[in-house]
């Protein structure tokens, strides 16, 4: 779908907007469980205090729409009747959304609105599942289509699979919705069945590290991985019956198949179920403050994604070795899909401007990239302010 607007035309868009509905929508971070939520496996994320805002305002008439994102300053506009892929990757968060909606209501009507993201983009905290999930849930409160959320959730999710051609897991739009400020969430994706855990990581930070890259094998390489863990769970359940997913095999049914799969299929599913016992332990150690283990898990959790399931790049694991080797910060791990985006770390509260002074001179030294950094606090899910 071609932009034909000028940004005159935006500026009286924006000018001439009475907004009825403004629906924050948050990205999330992820201590603990990567590449696990589409294996029925654990995770533990929650939201973040970065957001998109969503403004809404309806248009009077029964099928126009008008989307406008001020990160890109650029207008989408479309007809209900008429929802097709677009060519643009934003674009198709949006489409791919209402294209959901349209297959379980008959009450949207037309409406405007007006996307602004706090959120870094490729950076691993899941700015297109925040604007999925804004959009659906700012929708299903402005048509009164009275859906719950988690189907909010799940047909946010579909519409990456659908429209943008990711085969997600359900972690992002899950953390993004249901997240309670304070609280982690730990998540069996099995049957999402979750329990809320204090956050309490005093006296540590979270703090996110971003590479500011984003290979671009990242996509392709997430399809990659799911269909190896999807040969695997076929090879194993042709003997194991009740098979189902990575969830359901245990270490010595893996090993029973040692030469029967790859190096590469064994080293994926060993991975899973041990970044799986890893999410669980992390959760107990959590409850019991016990950080420094936390931390140690995370750590451990790196070097899975590095060398097991290969999804680290050079970048990401620059950052890791720093953290690694500076007591103060006490867990460090790439966060996300991975090729690129955050670290995401657990440091002193006393050390955070030291630490971000060096690790930055480090990566600018080593990679010749200005390294962003924040600091951030478990927040509420999408919510109406
Ligand atoms: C992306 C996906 C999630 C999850 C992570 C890896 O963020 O959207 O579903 O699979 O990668 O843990």
């Amino acid at each position: 779908m071609k932009d034909k607007t000028n940004t005159k035309n935006h500026n009286s868009f924006v000018n001439n907007f009475k907004e009825e509905l403004i629906v924050l929508s948050p990205g999330r971070i992820n201590f603990i469980g990567e590449h696990t939520d589409y294996n029925n496996g654990f995770v533990l994320p929650t939201a973040i205090d970065k957001k998109v805002i969503f403004s809404f305002e309806k248009n009077n008439t029964e099928t126009e729409c008008n989307v406008y994102s001020m990160s890109y300053d650029k207008m989408l506009r479309f007809d209900l009747g008429a929802i097709k892929v677009s060519e643009i990757e934003w674009e198709n968060y949006i489409l791919g959304v209402i294209n959901e909606l349209l297959k379980i209501t008959d009450r949207l009507q037309g409406f405007n609105c007006i996307i602004k993201s706090e959120l870094p983009i490729g950076a691993g905290v899941s700015s297109s599942a925040a604007i999925e999930c804004g959009l659906a849930y700012g929708l299903n409160e402005f048509f009164n289509l009275k859906l719950p959320k988690i189907m909010l959730v799940e047909l946010s999710q579909r519409a990456e699979h659908t429209y943008v051609g990711t085969k997600c897991g359900i972690m992002d739009q899950f953390a993004s919705v249901m997240s309670e400020d304070q609280k982690v969430i730990l998540l069996d994706c099995q049957n999402q069945s979750y329990t809320l855990i204090d956050a309490d990581f005093e006296p540590y930070k979270i703090l996110l590290l971003n590479t500011n890259v984003a290979h671009s094998l990242a996509s392709s390489e997430y399809n990659t991985r799911r269909n190896e863990c999807e040969e695997v769970v076929t090879v194993v359940s042709s003997q194991y019956k009740k098979v189902r997913s990575l969830r359901d095999i245990n270490k010595k049914m893996l090993n029973e198949f040692r030469d029967v799969i790859s190096t590469t299929l064994f080293d994926r599913a060993s991975f899973v179920i041990e970044e799986n016992e890893r999410v669980l332990q992390a959760s107990e150690s959590l409850k019991k403050g016990g950080l420094k283990r936390f931390g140690e898990l995370m750590y451990q959790s790196h070097r899975g994604l590095q060398h097991q399931y290969e999804v680290s790049c050079e970048e990401l694991d620059f950052l890791v070795n720093f953290s690694e080797n500076n007591d103060q910060v006490i867990g460090s791990r790439m966060m996300g899909g991975g090729f690129g985006g955050c670290t995401i770390n657990l440091i002193h509260k006393d050390n955070v401007n030291d630490y971000l002074l060096a690790v930055e001179k480090a990566y600018k030294d080593q990679f010749d990239i200005d390294l962003t950094s924040f600091i951030t606090v478990p927040s509420q899910g999408t919510s109406i302010p």
